[in-house]
């Protein structure tokens, strides 16, 4: 067989293997007004529906404070799948499945919403509903305790001797310090098991982000140079060229800080950094990613002036636009010392990256919107080559996650001519190339998942808690000391001359 003929065709758009429907379900969504269900969870489930990958009596509760009754919810929600669903399969299911959405309006605090919720799911049963609960909390954080255990006061949340299952799911944040997130674990492992918990990371939905696992250990070539022998550093950037938009309040609480790094970015991290699980099982591989946390030396305060940096975007212009700065942006203080933008240096203390810095970066309204992860490799000697200009260019693997989304190798190779001339190279893997492009919002993944009791994607109680004691010496630093020097970055531009400090006293520079 020649080797062109084991690689998929590019274009071809079906390569994904046939899956089965997911395990039956109702799927309750707390906060279902809100704009995760319309831009994310139901988009979602229309790829899932129109792919054969949803149990043919799925059916959806809604949950919310906003005054609709079920007919005008279906109708509202008719308008959302019209204005943010494109694929036409998915458009055409999603039409169908509104006619399987109830609605309950009412405060998560109240009682009665529960009790009627209960009656709902126990009237579905008649119509051949599933019996298995998954609870889904798209609601402000500040609930997930109280909605928790009014589920757990109308035994929502008991499993009937393993018969059906009743699964909760919560976004992030998922608290916002070390005590608050241990306090909210403890707390619903009071209601449930562990097992019957999906924290989510919407990060692990993204293929991109799953492919760093096939990447690394379905091939052979890269797993033995993976190591502190062979790589210089790690970079790790989430830039956005977004503001806050409507989410100023949030923000205002969280920043960048918060909003990313003991989630999105850690969780590139352990991936990039994991040793191989020893099988694909959900435990193997979050065991070995929580290692790669544990393996991270906590700050001291001293540590956090040198190795973090903090930024606020001024106003300035993305894309040619004017854009305001933070200060200026809906339910931010005109005085708001929240940060928008980190850089970091970290180091894991194990045999495989002892000494190996990874640089993690994250801003909003930066200058380009783009996920990337570079593994910088140490140059080779360069005495063979002690005439050329290049000599210096190290071999960088970039992987992009969004939204370009593939692999590029940079080497050297020889300019023709009659001279010895050294010049960069790339070898591209680009996702849409090889398997086209299937619309997807990163969320049909952690649904199907969820649905099939699957934690692969899912963080356990202990790796929520690392990542907040790896970040909470920064916030408590921070917290102790008012920056003085915000807005330290213009809108549109690549974050704070700290930001480009902190990796070039080490002689080294950010590679975007
Ligand atoms: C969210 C953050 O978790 O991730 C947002 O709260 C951020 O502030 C978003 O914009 C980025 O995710 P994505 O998938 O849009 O790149």
């Amino acid at each position: 067989m020649h080797l062109e003929e084991t690689l998929s065709e590019p274009e071809s758009k079906e390569s994904t293997p046939a899956r089965k429907p997911a395990q039956p379900c109702v799927l309750v969504i707390f906060g279902i007004a809100g704009d995760l269900t319309k831009r994310l969870l139901y988009p979602a489930l229309c790829n899932l529906g129109s792919k054969g990958l949803l149990d043919e009596n799925f059916c959806i509760v809604g949950v919310a404070m906003e005054k609709f009754t079920t007919k005008s919810f279906q109708a509202q929600l008719t308008k959302d799948v019209k204005q943010f669903i494109t694929d036409p399969a998915a458009k055409k299911f999603g039409l169908s499945l509104v006619r399987q959405v109830q609605y309950i309006s009412g405060s998560f605090s109240d009682h009665a919403v529960y009790v009627e919720l209960k009656n709902t799911l126990e009237k579905l049963t008649t119509k051949k509903a599933s019996k298995n609960y998954l609870f889904y909390f798209a609601s402000p954080p500040q609930f997930i305790g109280v909605i928790a255990s009014q589920l757990n006061r109308v035994k929502l949340l008991t499993e009937e001797n393993g018969q059906y299952f009743r699964r909760i799911v919560v976004e992030k944040p998922f608290g916002h310090d070390l005590a608050s997130a241990k306090a909210l674990n403890q707390e619903l492992l009071t209601l449930v098991d562990e097992q019957q918990i999906f924290r989510i990371d919407h990060f692990l939905g993204k293929e991109t982000v799953q492919n760093l696992l096939a990447f690394r250990f379905s091939n052979g070539i890269f797993e033995p140079i993976w190591n502190r022998r062979y790589i210089d550093h790690v970079q790790i950037t989430v830039a956005e060229t977004l503001g806050v938009e409507l989410r100023g309040a949030y923000y205002e609480q969280a920043g960048a800080l918060r909003d990313m790094v003991p989630n999105h970015l850690l969780q590139m991290l352990s991936l990039i950094a994991m040793e191989p699980p020893i099988s694909f099982s959900s435990d193997y591989i979050r065991d070995e990613k929580a290692k790669v946390l544990h393996g991270i030396p906590i700050l001291t305060p001293e540590q956090v002036l040198q190795q973090a940096v903090r930024g606020q975007y001024g106003p300035g212009k993305i894309d040619g636009v004017a854009v305001p700065g933070y200060r200026s942006e809906k339910n931010v203080a005109p005085q708001s010392s929240t940060e928008t933008f980190i850089a970091l240096k970290l180091f894991i203390d194990n045999w495989r990256w002892l000494h190996v810095p990874f640089y993690l970066r994250t801003g909003k309204r930066m200058k380009k919107r783009t996920s990337e992860i570079i593994i910088q490799f140490k140059s080779g000697p360069s005495s063979l080559f002690g005439g050329s200009e290049l000599k210096e260019i190290p071999n960088i693997l970039r992987i992009y996650i969004q939204p370009e989304e593939g692999i590029s190798l940079y080497f050297n190779a020889k300019i023709p001519g009659p001279t010895m001339q050294l010049g960069p190279v790339i070898m591209k893997f680009r996702y849409k190339d090889y398997f086209g492009i299937t619309p997807q919002t990163g969320y049909e993944t952690i649904l199907y998942d969820c649905m099939n009791g699957d934690h692969l994607l899912f963080n356990r109680a202990e790796m929520v808690e690392t990542g907040w004691a790896l970040v909470q010496p920064i916030l408590d630093v921070w917290g102790a000391l008012t920056p003085r020097d915000f807005p330290n970055y213009v809108a549109g531009s690549t974050g704070p001359k700290e930001a480009d400090d902190l990796i070039q006293q080490d002689g080294r520079k950010w590679l975007l």
